[in-house]
């Protein structure tokens, strides 16, 4: 099959196609040579540095053996349950929406090749958690546990309820045979575990944060047991490797979009960036994106008294539901968002019956496709953003598979670290999301940790 190649139409964020509202050329090209200097630092930072991620397209040895381990694990099993949340959870199902057929789990052994359904708990809803692990055959039921610190309060307490269902139908020593934990390869209570308790696993690489780890272990493993075509997903992202290899900014996917981002933002006051796929399919890759963009950009920088708080919000939206719920806002609201389109081919269609010819409400309708509908509203919402002013592009997927989707992960990851040049911010960390977990230990009485002081005596504030 020949390689696909992930389109980017960025006409729609200039001035000239956006009443003079949009980017002026010549202050994209001026970015030219700060790109040049954010590109290089990039490159540096790659592999053995910090920027992991680059090398997971071509760690074959880590690949072969989560190919075979999911191999001979998966026949044995009619369930795979992920726990993981965050970076751990949002890359495999935004896979699994992608790249397996809708209804995944709904589906008959058949009908899934008979590959096992794949569960995701990532949320600690005992209202979801609970129904749901009540109708697994917990004999029948893998499970991958996902942490790259092995601390993260949802994720264990997942596990260890996970656990407990699990000896309540096992032999202790038939446990391990049931369990991988894909975490660091050094640290943290799950490796002890795992080392105590004969328990099986893979890493995730220390240089590889986990809004960057879809392409690790994290998003792998969970992939392969669905059959998901892994070494393609890999082949895809390294041929965006390789297109984002030069620092001109106008031949760089991954520049062109960081950068017209950035001065959507900095220079036209465009902070919100909506990301709209028009595909059910990918709508799962918004929420992937979302978290990639939010987590990596939004920082505070700066000494005490000077300090900057800087970043891009991202938004989600689902093209056309959402043309009849936020469009009007897009278009007539303030200037203060772009919006990206994310489309593919229809690989499935659907043809309207010609049943009422002679209506003019109607008859237009007929002999046309679903497929046709979508593509015709996704254009007419991008040219009506246009015509009002509103910035927006297009990422074209010329078919939603394992490649495409390979391509699309690695130019949105290799955006971020560009966008966090740009922004001058370290897009790597994520002291906020820190923050938050240790007040929780505190609440939840860890040692060590401190509780937040929840109320301030304000009553009158709060209503009852
Ligand atoms: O991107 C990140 O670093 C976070 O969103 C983490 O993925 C999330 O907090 C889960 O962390 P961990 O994998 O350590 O359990």
């Amino acid at each position: 099959m020949p390689d696909n190649r992930l389109v980017l139409d960025c006409n729609n964020m200039f001035a000239g196609r956006t009443a003079g509202r949009g980017i002026e050329p010549a202050r994209l090209s001026a970015l030219a040579e700060r790109f040049r200097a954010v590109h290089a630092d990039v490159q540096q930072r790659r592999h053995p540095g910090p920027l992991g991620f680059y090398q997971l397209p071509f760690e074959e040895q880590v690949v072969r053996e989560i190919r075979t381990f999911a191999d001979a694990a998966a026949p044995n099993y009619d369930n795979v349950l992920v726990l993981g949340i965050g970076g751990s959870a949002l890359g495999t199902l935004a896979l699994r929406q992608a790249l397996r057929p809708p209804f995944w789990n709904e589906l008959d052994d058949e009908q899934r090749d008979y590959f096992p359904r794949l569960h995701v708990l990532d949320n600690v809803d005992p209202a979801t958690i609970a129904p749901l692990l009540d109708r697994l055959d917990m004999r029948r039921t893998f499970c991958n546990v996902i942490s790259k610190s092995g601390a993260t309060a949802e994720t264990m307490a997942q596990f260890m309820i996970v656990r407990e269902r699990l000896l309540a139908v096992l032999d202790p020593d038939e446990l391990p045979a049931h369990l991988i934990f894909t975490t660091d390869p050094a640290k943290g209570v799950l490796r002890q575990l795992a080392a105590a308790e004969g328990i099986a696993t893979l890493p995730v690489p220390p240089n590889v944060g986990g809004r960057f780890s879809v392409l690790s272990a994290v998003g792998l493993l969970p992939a392969a047991f669905m059959g998901i075509d892994i070494e393609r997903l890999l082949a895809g992202a390294a041929a965006m490797i390789r297109r984002c290899d030069t620092e001109e900014l106008a031949q760089n996917p991954a520049g062109l979009f960081a950068a017209l981002q950035y001065l959507a933002h900095h220079e036209r006051g465009a902070g919100i960036h909506v990301m709209m796929p028009y595909s059910d399919r990918l709508y799962g890759f918004a929420d992937w994106f979302r978290q990639l963009w939010a987590e990596s950009l939004g920082k505070r920088y700066g000494t005490a008294g000077g300090e900057v708080f800087t970043g891009p919000t991202p938004v989600k939206a689902l093209g056309a539901t959402d043309q009849h719920s936020q469009v009007q806002l897009y278009i007539e609201g303030p200037f203060d968002k772009t919006v990206t389109f994310l489309a593919g081919a229809h690989d499935h269609d659907l043809t309207v019956p010609p049943a009422y010819p002679d209506s003019p409400e109607l008859g237009y309708l007929g002999g046309r496709t679903l497929g046709e509908l979508l593509d015709a509203e996704r254009h007419a919402t991008a040219a009506a953003l246009a015509a009002s002013g509103r910035m927006n592009m297009s990422i074209n997927l010329e078919r939603i598979d394992a490649h495409a989707i390979g391509e699309l992960v690695m130019l949105l990851q290799i955006a971020t670290v560009y966008a966090g040049g740009l922004y001058g911010v370290d897009p790597l960390d994520q002291p906020g999301v820190e923050l938050g977990k240790r007040l929780t230990y505190g609440l939840m009485g860890r040692a060590g940790f401190e509780p937040p002081v929840l109320t301030t005596g304000e009553a009158r504030w709060i209503s009852r």
